[in-house]
């Protein structure tokens, strides 16, 4: 049974990533800044490259090395630019980015050792076409797009795939935060008018897109930025 480390499991698209992949077989270990009750549900920030190393430790030590990371811990943020301060900017390029910098590393040694791996970054539909006030946001996310693509050439000779999942407009908290704030230019509802496929994205959405990537099947796809959006950016 392979082992999967979820970041951000505890909430909208992780969380749905994680039951997603404990329902198809595997042991997962969820990473989150608030987590949740679960067992195998380890505390992390995951800016911070001891504390992952600590969670990464622990997670092996109760299912054993892991071979499947799926990194979807993140934080938006929405200002004008040019009233991002500098430590607003680099903690959203902290999180973002630099979070799947230490995840990666903390987990290629078991993918090495064992001649394969799976790895999916979720990154966000903002990087096909920039958005207002998220420029700090959309600068780590199109980093961590660019970071998979270079990965996949460096691991793939290693049995590691890397691919992306940019989601866009997926029913979480994060995007009812945003809703809340008025920051979306209309309700969910609204959006739905001019989404082609007329609904509000959900957390199986993404969470199906991460069990196709990490699949057996799935070992020749390596390097793509696959979108699940509903058709809103193509
Ligand atoms: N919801 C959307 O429409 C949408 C669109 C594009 C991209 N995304 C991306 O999808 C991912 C998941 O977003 P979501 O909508 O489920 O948001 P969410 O806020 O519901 O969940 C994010 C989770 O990440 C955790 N987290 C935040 N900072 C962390 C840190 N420093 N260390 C560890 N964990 C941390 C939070 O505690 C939370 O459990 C994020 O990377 C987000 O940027 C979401």
């Amino acid at each position: 049974m392979k082992t999967a480390v979820v970041t951000g499991g505890a909430s909208g698209i992780g969380l749905g990533i994680a039951q997603r992949l404990r329902s198809d077989g595997l042991h997962v270990a969820t990473v989150d800044l608030n987590p949740s009750d679960d067992e195998f549900a380890y505390r992390a920030d995951v800016s911070d490259p001891e504390e992952v190393t600590a969670a990464l430790t622990a997670a092996r030590a109760a299912l054993g090395p892991v071979t499947v990371l799926v990194n979807a811990a993140g934080v938006d943020g929405f200002k004008r630019f040019q009233n991002i301060s500098f430590p607003e900017w680099q903690r959203v390029i902290e999180v973002n980015l630099h979070g799947v910098f230490h995840t990666v590393q903390a987990v290629l040694p078991d993918m090495l050792a064992a001649g394969w791996g799976r790895i999916v970054n979720i990154s966000s539909s903002s990087t096909h076409s920039g958005q207002p006030f998220m420029s700090h946001y959309v600068a780590a996310k199109s980093a961590v797009n660019g970071l998979t693509k270079s990965l996949a050439l460096e691991l793939g000779p290693s049995g590691i795939t890397v691919n992306a999942v940019p989601p866009g407009f997926i029913d979480t908290p994060m995007l009812r935060r945003s809703e809340e704030a008025r920051r979306l230019g209309g309700t969910v509802e609204d959006h739905i008018q001019r989404t082609p496929v007329r609904r509000v994205g959900r957390p199986e959405d993404i969470a199906a897109a991460c069990a196709f990537l990490i699949s057996e099947e799935a070992g020749y796809i390596t390097g793509q930025i696959l979108g699940v959006n509903g058709g809103r950016n193509t």
